[in-house]
Parts: structure tokens; sequence; C-alpha cells
């Protein structure tokens, strides 16, 4: 069954910033960007990451939100919807199913780790972070995940929590709270450099994450950084194109994007330069893995004046930060199932709830009393993440740029986007090419079917692939006729 009720949108442009930035801004910013790039390297990482931002995370970022917008539901319906106006197949909704389990199969890890950030907030208010050593921040994030039945009640937390709020609907409660998160976070951090600038350890955090060293970049990275642009983004996984679905028609979803990616991506440098300094001042491993903003943190916390207070405001911030991340993962799922099943949103968000403890509770597993059930080396915790961020993420955001690229008309997308002409080409560019080979070429070096030393060639390699591209689009018919179509948009120019 379809709903006829016209669908809700958000209260205005910035009701949309702000719940895409209160999607993209979480622990991809915070816990995960900081790890990932103390295990793959520092600023070899960092740039990487940048890169991939911009090249392919902006540009299939628009296209996601066009997609919602023009299709009006959920990821499903809306790409069935999009293809059927270009009289393309039903099959094209695949990347819809694809992108609402990625979104949903995120979730299952994503509570445990909002757990953990709970937990923090509560130890940092209970004092139950005392002690003064690495080794003994080392012991408590053990302790803390030893126990099932701990770490199961923080995560059970996360899932209620994040339910209610889906339950009540997606405006105000959302909108609201990222209005004073955002700013709130972002003192946070300022408060945290700032430390770290005073007591050691600063100039050593900036020359990690800003001096580039190609030598200290693997393949892994490289797959790595650019799974990580399209998480921190909250790209091809529902996510986006739920939200744009909901973006009232007059809104310039170019300007949108770039608020949201600059926001993203700010929050992201900040957190590392927040926390670097606190790692190699106390002489600590950057490459920790995740636990390294729980072991990290608290001794700065500890360390400064009126470090309780900064510490439960820290921990609260990124609870928050983690909610309003964990909110827009279900949103695709609950949102088709009103739209299709003809649920009630409270039913929904109940039926996806309950599907979602069932398995974060096996991942939250993966810590403790399951830590030898692995399979290929991963447990069901690693499995989600590497399944999600490596390759669906990936495999999603390149359907999605063929799709916009080659597949649709030009109508679409020109009347959702509503670019100058020279702007729509660069984009549309980007979509067919830099994007899709971008990601091509990542996934043919992470599966080793060419063996090529990536960190000196790849930029080479693909300057050289994205000159033949040009040269070809220049020549072809269909892109002089973009490049000259000067036909006034929905929108205005850009
Ligand atoms: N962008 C979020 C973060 O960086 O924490 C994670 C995320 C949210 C991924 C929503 C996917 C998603 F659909």
């Amino acid at each position: 069954m379809t709903t006829t009720q016209p669908r809700i949108q958000w209260l205005g442009r910035w009701g949309f910033v702000l719940a895409a930035t209160g999607s993209a801004v979480g622990l991809g910013n915070i816990w995960k960007f900081p790890y990932m790039t103390g295990e793959y390297g520092g600023g070899a990482f960092v740039l990487v990451y940048l890169v991939c931002i911009l090249a392919l995370g902006v540009p299939v970022m628009m296209a996601e939100i066009a997609l919602g917008r023009r299709g009006r539901g959920s990821p499903i319906d809306a790409v069935r919807r999009v293809a059927a106006e270009s009289g393309r197949s039903a099959a094209w909704s695949l990347l819809g199913w694809m992108a609402m389990l990625c979104g949903f199969l995120i979730l299952c890890f994503y509570v445990v780790v909002a757990g953990w950030s709970f937990s923090y907030l509560w130890k940092m208010l209970s004092g139950g972070l005392a002690g003064g050593s690495v080794d003994d921040m080392v012991a408590i994030f053990a302790a803390n995940n030893a126990s099932p039945l701990n770490l199961g009640l923080w995560s059970t937390l996360v899932t209620v929590v994040t339910m209610l709020i889906v339950g009540k609907g997606v405006q105000g409660g959302i909108e609201k709270s990222v209005g004073w998160m955002m700013p709130g976070m972002v003192v946070m951090l300022l408060v945290l450099i700032l430390y770290g600038v005073f007591s050691g350890g600063f100039s050593d955090a900036l020359r990690f994450l800003f001096v580039f060293d190609a030598g200290s970049l693997s393949s892994e990275g490289l797959l790595a950084a650019l799974g990580h642009a399209f998480f921190t983004l909250s790209l091809a996984s529902g996510a986006i194109l739920t939200y744009g679905s909901y973006l009232p028609a007059g809104a310039s979803i170019a300007r949108t994007t770039l608020t949201v990616a600059v926001a993203d991506t700010l929050v992201a440098l900040m957190a590392g330069l927040a926390i670097f300094p606190a790692i190699f001042a106390n002489g600590m491993d950057p490459g920790e893995g995740p636990g390294l903003i729980f072991m990290s943190l608290p001794l700065a916390f500890q360390a400064m004046p009126l470090g309780t207070l900064f510490g439960v405001l820290f921990f609260a911030m990124l609870s928050m930060a983690a909610l309003t991340s964990s909110i827009s993962m279900v949103e695709a799922t609950v949102s088709w199932l009103c739209d299709r099943q003809g649920l009630s949103r409270r039913a929904a968000a109940w039926v996806a709830g309950g599907v979602l403890w069932v398995i974060s509770t096996l991942a939250m597993l993966s810590f403790n009393v399951g830590a030898d059930w692995t399979l290929a080396g991963r447990h069901l915790f690693d499995w989600l993440d590497y399944l999600t961020s490596r390759w669906m993420m990936p495999l999603g955001g390149l359907g999605t740029a063929l799709l916009v690229g080659f597949v649709l008309g030009a109508a679409p997308m020109r009347e959702e986007l509503g670019l100058s002409s020279a702007w729509h080409a660069l984009w549309l560019y980007m979509v067919r090419y830099v994007s899709p080979l971008g990601i091509l070429v990542i996934f043919v070096d992470a599966l080793g079917i060419v063996s090529v030393e990536f960190a000196t060639h790849w930029p080479f390699l693909l300057g050289l692939l994205l000159a033949i591209s040009l040269g070809g689009e220049l020549a072809s018919p269909r892109l002089r006729r973009t490049l000259s179509d000067s036909t006034p948009s929905r929108e205005g120019v850009e």
C-alpha cells in the first residue's frame, strides 16, 4: 500500500541543513576519523580523505539529495520513480534497497560505539575515570567492554532513545537539537585544541595530521579513506537521500551540500587537532584503534582546569552527535515501512528497533563473550563496519553516479540542481568520470586485480584517465549541448 498524503517537509532551508549536518557530524568525525588517521599513517590519509570528500563526496551528495527530492520517497521508491520518469528499468531501485540495508547495518554497530560514549558520560559524572596513567585508561576501556550486561545496557539505551525520537517524526526534534548541539561541539573541540596548544604535543599533532608522506599510505589506506568519505557524509546509506525527499522545492542543493560538507570536514579536522596532542603528550600509540579517543581524552580532561565539567560536556555533545546520526540511519527504513507497508511511524520505529536490537546485541558481544566468534578473522562488529564502509558505500556511490550521469535523462537533474550551465557541466563531469573512476581505481587496487604502486602512481593514472574522458566528452555532441544550453532552470542560476 502507498500513502497518498503529501510528503512532510523541513521547515526551510536551514531545517534540512541542520538535519543533514546532524547526520553527517557524528562518531565518524570524532571517534572514527582520528583512529583511522592514526592507523593509516597520518597526513597522507588526511589528504586522500579530503580529495575524496571534494571529488567524490560532494558530487554524489548533490545527486542523492536531487534524487530524493525528485522522487519524494524512501530511497527505494524515490529511485524507482526517478528512473521511471526517464523510462528506465525499475531494477534501479536495487540501489535504494542496498542503501537502506547499508544504513541499517551501520546502525547495528554504531549504537555500540554510541553506547561507549554514553557510558563515558556516566563515568565522567560519577567519577568512574579516576587514575592518571595511560595504563589506567586502557584498563578502564577494557573493563567497560568486558561485561556484556554493562555494554548491552548502554547500546540498548541508545537503541531505545533513537527509536523514541524517530517514532516522533523528523521535524522539530532533530532541527532543534542540532541547532545547539553543533555549536556546543565546536566550542568543546576548541577548548581541547587550546589546551593542547599550551600543554604540549600540539606541534607533533600538526605534523602528524598535515605533513604528507606518500610512503606511509597503503592501498588499504586509500580504500579506507574513500569509504570514510562516504561514511562521514552519510552517503549511500539512505540517510541523505531520504532527508532530501523532505526538502522544499526552492532550496539550493549545491549550497546546502557545500555547507554540510564544509561543516563536517571542519569538525573532523578539529577533532584530530583536539585528540592527537593528548596522544603524543602521553606517549600513546596513534594506531591504538577504536578505543583511541576513549583512552586519550579522559587523560587530557583530568589534567586540565575544570576538566570534569569539560569532560561531561564533551561526552554529552558526543552522545548527542551520535544520536542525530543514528536517527538518520533508520530514517530510510522507517520511511519505507510507513510508505509501503502502511505502518504508523511509531510502529515502524519499533519494528526496526527490534531487529536492530538483536543484531546490535550480537555485535556488542564481539567485545566480550563472543570474542572468539570470528569469520575469516573478523568479529560481527568488524564485519558490519567492513562490509558497509569498504563495499556497500563505494558501490552505492558508483551506482548513484552512473545513474545520474548516464542513465537518467538530462532534464530531471538540471531541474533539481538548478545550476548555471558551466557549473552543471562541471558537476556532470564529476559524476560521470571523476567519481566512478576514483571508486573503480581504488577497488581495482584493493582487489589486487592490477598491482600498481598507487602511493606514487595513482595520481598520474587517474589524471591520464580523466584527460581521456574529458577529451571524449568535449568531442561528444551531448556535452557540447550541455555547455551551450542556457535554458533557464527551475531555481534560477546559482
Ligand atoms: N556520518 C555519520 C558519522 O560520521 O558519524 C555516520 C553515518 C550517518 C553514516 C548516517 C551513514 C548514515 F546514513
